[in-house]
């Protein structure tokens, strides 16, 4: 399975021209040889208009959200359709600052639903607030995953990516060590193997967000079992965001 990169640009970049320079950037630095697929998510209106500029073809488009409708009256968002339509292949749902504005699991499974629909590939976030030493972070961990994911066929498990992106290790100085990553990864596909059986678990790519640098990138892609990152800040940084791709070609 080809390990995905993703750079959710959140609202750092907040022009067209911002984003075609940091483009330019990254496509300048981009390393050799890189065997994962690379995509970036700026928000809406810029994804659509650097996606329909690009010339390149090494980086993929998407975007940060999807409204679980496909159509009609809903105000306010962007429907799956529309996104598609924009050239964009990939949305993350149900990322933690989504969340905290009021996605419930229930409604990140319908947007996951909602983007296979229009043939996007959502990166369906889930992780823990916290965790304690009791280790109720799994079961809290179990639920997230089998309730966000409750909608979609395991037929199409080889057509989403789970990115386990824990609330407590996003925006902070330094990312939790592989061991607790892959851990939480290998617990995850345990989670997906209950719900679809194993074949259908072993088809979905399980990524790792959360403070990623080029030298925890590094890390996380020779001693875990993640499949790919998430990444925030170093996304908008090319230097950071090419020694990142780097760690995973
Ligand atoms: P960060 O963001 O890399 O800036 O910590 C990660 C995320 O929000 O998923």
């Amino acid at each position: 399975m080809k390990s995905l990169v993703v750079g959710n640009w959140k609202l750092y970049v907040n022009s067209v021209a911002e984003g075609k320079k940091l483009l330019k950037e990254i496509d300048r630095k981009f390393p050799r040889g890189v065997k994962s697929t690379v995509a970036v998510c700026p928000q809406v209106p810029i994804a659509a208009a650097l996606r329909a500029e690009y010339g390149g073809r090494r980086i993929a488009f998407g975007t940060q959200d999807v409204s679980a409708d496909l159509e009609g009256a809903h105000t306010g968002s962007a429907s799956a359709l529309a996104l598609a339509s924009s050239g964009l292949a990939y949305v993350i749902v149900g990322h933690a600052e989504m969340r905290a504005l009021g996605d419930t699991d229930e409604i990140v499974s319908k947007k996951a639903v909602a983007a296979l629909a229009a043939k996007l590939h959502p990166v369906i976030c889930v992780g823990e607030p916290a965790r304690d030493t009791e280790g109720t972070h799994f079961s809290f961990l179990s639920k997230n995953v089998s309730q966000s994911l409750a909608r979609i066929e395991p037929a199409d498990a080889a057509r989403i990516t789970v990115a386990y992106d824990p609330v407590w290790a996003i925006g902070q100085k330094e990312a939790p060590s592989p061991r607790v990553v892959s851990e939480a990864v290998i617990f995850i596909r345990k989670t997906l193997a209950g719900m679809w059986g194993r074949d259908a678990a072993l088809k979905v790519r399980i990524i790792y967000g959360g403070s990623v640098l080029p030298e925890s990138a590094a890390e996380f892609a020779t001693n875990s079992a993640a499949q790919g990152l998430l990444v925030g800040r170093a996304s908008v940084d090319a230097e950071s965001f090419a020694g990142i791709i780097k760690a995973f070609s």
